[in-house]
């Protein structure tokens, strides 16, 4: 079987506590995920507890509201606050039930960008030390982390309790979509890239990377990046594990380069894109993706694993998330790892196990389907689809760096 069989949870967004998570871990085992990935942080939130830095979990895990309509439109809010975290007590509950039935948990902590919710905490080590707030709205953020000896000092007792927490071999450093022309405008970082003879933000980025790689190694850990960290520099990104988001190109290219990869494309993995385009489904980043979708995917050859991506700014509940989930997850899992019936066949032998879990399940036939368009947030919108996405990303700053590999 395949070596990395990963579901990805970002409770950031939204936060899913400590019994769903488990819910969940049940859920997958029963289709052999033996991985599970924790998005814990990003501009909206700070999701899990340090004693360390208490004010990470204190005020960074505490936003005043969310945005409620498409993230590629001006945002609209809801006026209500969300929070919420794992406390250690929590992480080790999780992991107990996972490693119990064979599945390990990896945590991502987002680094350089994504630190919205990490900077309203601990401003200093941000650039421009602007006060911040936890974000309401969905998207890509300016926030990025200042590449100063203070911020790495930091980030070493950060990893370090994050290390002591989780055991898996891997921590997840994110790695994606900074907007590192940031650093320009920062006059500290600027008269510091001098001193030290930088003279692009992409050589910065470079070190960053570098700097948070010694961290995690140090600390007798592999770290995993975000296909992003990667592209930037094939030959001279570090040797993290690429996770690889945007198509089979640049996995390949990761691939080439010696690189450990493990395969989540948008198309078909990311499961917070819509089953289907209609008014009978929640809102959602864009779609569809639909189970045919997933059942024609296929890995490449030399990879090390596939996950699916539950991203949740638009999921709020876990009823949701399930929808969402289910039945694409048992598809990508018969089609990367699974046996050789059909997959009518495979899904039917397990579904009796998720039902007994009470896992909400989307289902095929529409007749039998249950609408929950109303639990998702906001009004119905179309959305965006999912050709519109991929050309967002392509002529977004980010992805112009690696658009000579699409
Ligand atoms: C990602 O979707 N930014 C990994």
């Amino acid at each position: 079987m395949m070596r990395w069989r990963g579901a990805m949870l970002d409770i950031s967004r939204h936060f899913f506590d400590a019994e769903f998570i488990k819910k969940t871990i049940s859920a997958l085992a029963v289709f052999d995920y033996n991985t599970l990935h924790l998005h814990l942080t990003d501009d909206q939130g700070w999701r899990l507890e340090s004693k360390e830095f208490p004010l990470l979990h204190t005020v960074g895990s505490i936003r005043k509201q969310s945005q409620n309509n498409h993230g590629l439109l001006e945002p609209t809010y809801d006026g209500i606050e969300h929070s919420g975290y794992l406390t250690h007590h929590d992480v080790r509950e999780i992991i107990s039930h996972a490693h119990s039935i064979g599945i390990r948990v990896i945590p991502e902590i987002n680094i350089p960008g994504h630190t919205g919710a990490l900077l309203a905490a601990y401003p200093q080590f941000g650039i421009n030390q602007n006060p911040v707030e936890v974000s309401g709205r969905w998207g890509i953020s300016n926030h990025l982390l200042r590449p100063f000896s203070e911020t790495f000092e930091f980030l070493t007792k950060v990893f370090q309790e994050v290390a002591e927490l989780f055991p898996s071999e891997y921590i997840h450093v994110g790695g994606d979509e900074s907007l590192i022309n940031n650093w320009l405008l920062d006059p500290e970082v600027v008269a510091w890239m001098k001193s030290q003879g930088f003279v692009t933000a992409k050589e910065v980025f470079l070190y960053f990377m570098q700097e948070v790689e010694k961290i995690i190694n140090g600390l007798g850990k592999k770290m995993v990046t975000w296909d992003d960290a990667f592209a930037f520099d094939p030959d001279q990104a570090t040797q993290a594990t690429v996770m690889s988001w945007r198509g089979a190109a640049i996995a390949q290219i990761a691939l080439d380069h010696g690189r450990e990869v493990i395969q989540g494309p948008v198309l078909p993995t990311y499961f917070d894109y819509s089953q289907e385009v209609s008014t009978t489904e929640p809102l959602a980043i864009g779609g569809p993706i639909t189970l045919d979708d997933v059942l024609a995917f296929k890995p490449l050859q030399g990879a090390t694993g596939v996950q699916f991506q539950l991203w949740s700014e638009y999921i709020q509940s876990p009823v949701h998330a399930e929808y969402m989930m289910w039945p694409r997850a048992a598809a990508l899992a018969y089609r990367c790892w699974g046996d050789g019936k059909d997959f009518e066949t495979y899904f039917g032998q397990r579904r009796a196990q998720l039902e007994a879990l009470g896992v909400m399940i989307r289902e095929i036939d529409p007749g039998q389907r249950v609408n929950i368009a109303h639990l998702g947030i906001g009004e119905y919108h179309r959305g965006f689809d999912t050709a519109q996405i991929m050309q967002f990303l392509e002529e977004s700053a980010i992805a112009g760096e690696v658009a000579e590999f699409n």
